[in-house]
């Protein structure tokens, strides 16, 4: 412990610094403008990997975004540890909603601002850190492999590729990832579960062109007001999902599962406090750590249809669109509920539109195991640097690799993310705490000291 905080202590700015010019990348795996930045901060991941003592170090080249590889096997016969994250974010917008530039990292009240501080960079980049900090004190226990990709935020589309022809490269024990939450840093948590996701968009279309909307406003339906009325009926008067068989596969969580996860520290006064929200919102039965964590949602991601530029046109819109995310639980199907949303918004079409659904990207739903070795690892390295338990909690984002992994290569997840839900993942102003940053990196070798020592016995 001494020698993990020693070294943060002697290294502290440079720790910093280096994930600084990280942040600088401007890595948006959707909008292709941002082509260059993103290759260039997987040749940078690269190149600190190297830096910090990986082997075969090598930015693999994919049909999208590289995945980034590097490894350290000291010795075959100890347990292989596979770290993952992600080097892309997501996209800045709003601009105009920031307070200083996503992509020029500036630090205030302790906290580091900027897209991606949290939603990975900030967090794959401890790993790669507290490597250097074992590999330099000579305290790395297990073996170690890394693999960070590119198109995370995009659905993963080349990971699954990937992993299916390099299962002997990727073969351990354990895949360790942060890119999760924790309730606070006074009561640090461990997710032990991540909700799956369908993904898709609606089109709307009515008449052949935009009409003048007093022209034939009254007389040919508007394919906005229908796709309003269609995306409200998705919904009934208990925010129950209305999608017939939506809920057929979901596994109901035993009481004593239930009051476990309600046992978490939540407070809904300041949780609507800090939304400025007057109430909040859901399936009914259900409280609001059940809702997000257990229960599967249906969201409007956008909406867009009609004439939404400056100042006013009259206009009766041809079509209108909508973006719309599922989060599903166990055992939900990613492709089953596609299809059963697919077959739902095509029968609930009155005959005045036509209907187009394209999905996009999906993932499956998981649970990890909270009785494994690596599980216990992460719990006695949180004790052992926050002084208190984590507590088990269930994330409500996705990480689609997840399922694979375990699909793929039967290894299992140990999800001990540093971030909190506070720190704006995806919205203006993302941060991260540069207290969590170091905490991380002083947590993670303790993992591994942990790891090592409780498979051995
Ligand atoms: N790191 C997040 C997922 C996350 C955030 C899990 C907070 C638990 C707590 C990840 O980068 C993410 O945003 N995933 C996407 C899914 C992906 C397919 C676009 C998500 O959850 O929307
Ligand atoms: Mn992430
Ligand atoms: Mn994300």
């Amino acid at each position: 412990m001494q020698i993990i905080k020693q070294y943060i202590e002697d290294n502290k700015q440079r720790l910093l610094d280096e994930l600084f010019d990280l942040l600088r990348f401007p890595s948006v795996s959707a909008d292709p403008k941002y082509k260059d930045d993103v290759l260039k901060t997987a040749d940078y991941t690269a190149a600190k990997l190297q830096e910090a003592g990986a082997d075969n170090v090598e930015v693999c080249q994919t049909a999208g975004y590289p995945i980034v590889y590097g490894e350290k096997i000291i010795d075959a016969s100890k347990p292989t540890v596979l770290v993952y994250g992600h080097y892309d974010v997501q996209p800045p917008d709003p601009l105009e909603l920031w307070k200083t530039p996503p992509f020029e990292p500036t630090v205030r009240d302790g906290k580091i601002y900027a897209r991606g501080a949290c939603d990975d960079k900030g967090q794959f980049y401890m790993h790669v850190k507290a490597f250097e900090l074992m590999m330099q004190t000579n305290t790395l226990p297990c073996n170690i492999k890394f693999m960070i990709e590119g198109e995370e935020e995009v659905g993963s589309n080349n990971l699954g590729l990937f992993v299916k022809a390099n299962k002997e490269r990727l073969k351990a024990d354990v895949v360790l990832i942060s890119d999760t939450s924790m309730l606070s840093m006074e009561t640090p948590s461990l997710e032990t579960g991540l909700r799956g996701l369908s993904y898709l968009e609606v089109e709307v279309v009515g008449p052949n062109r935009d009409l003048h909307s007093g022209v034939y406003g009254g007389a040919v339906a508007n394919p906005a007001t229908i796709l309003a009325k269609m995306i409200a009926s998705l919904h009934d008067e208990n925010n129950h999902i209305a999608i017939p068989g939506f809920y057929d596969d979901v596994v109901e969580l035993t009481d004593d599962e239930r009051n476990a996860l309600n046992a978490a520290p939540y407070n809904e006064e300041e949780y609507k406090k800090d939304l400025d929200i007057a109430e909040v919102w859901g399936e009914k039965g259900y409280s609001t750590l059940e809702r997000t964590g257990t229960r599967p949602t249906l969201e409007v991601n956008g909406i867009w249809g009609g004439y939404i530029g400056e100042g006013a046109k009259t206009v009766l819109p041809s079509k209108a669109n909508a973006k719309i995310s599922m989060r599903l639980v166990p055992n939900q199907s990613s492709d089953k509920i596609t299809q059963l949303f697919t077959d739902h918004f095509n029968h609930i079409a009155p005959p005045y539109v036509k209907v187009k659904v394209t999905p996009h990207h999906g993932g499956e739903p998981v649970v990890t195991p909270t009785n494994s070795v690596a599980y216990q690892a992460a719990q006695k390295a949180i004790t052992e640097a926050f002084g208190v338990e984590p507590i088990p909690t269930r994330g409500g984002g996705s990480i689609p690799i997840v399922a694979l992994f375990e699909a793929e290569l039967g290894i299992k997840t140990v999800l001990m993310g540093f971030g909190l839900d506070s720190d704006a993942l995806h919205s203006p102003n993302e941060k991260y705490d540069i207290f969590n940053y170091y905490k991380g990196i002083e947590t993670i070798p303790l993992f591994y000291k942990h790891y090592a020592e409780l498979s051995n016995s």
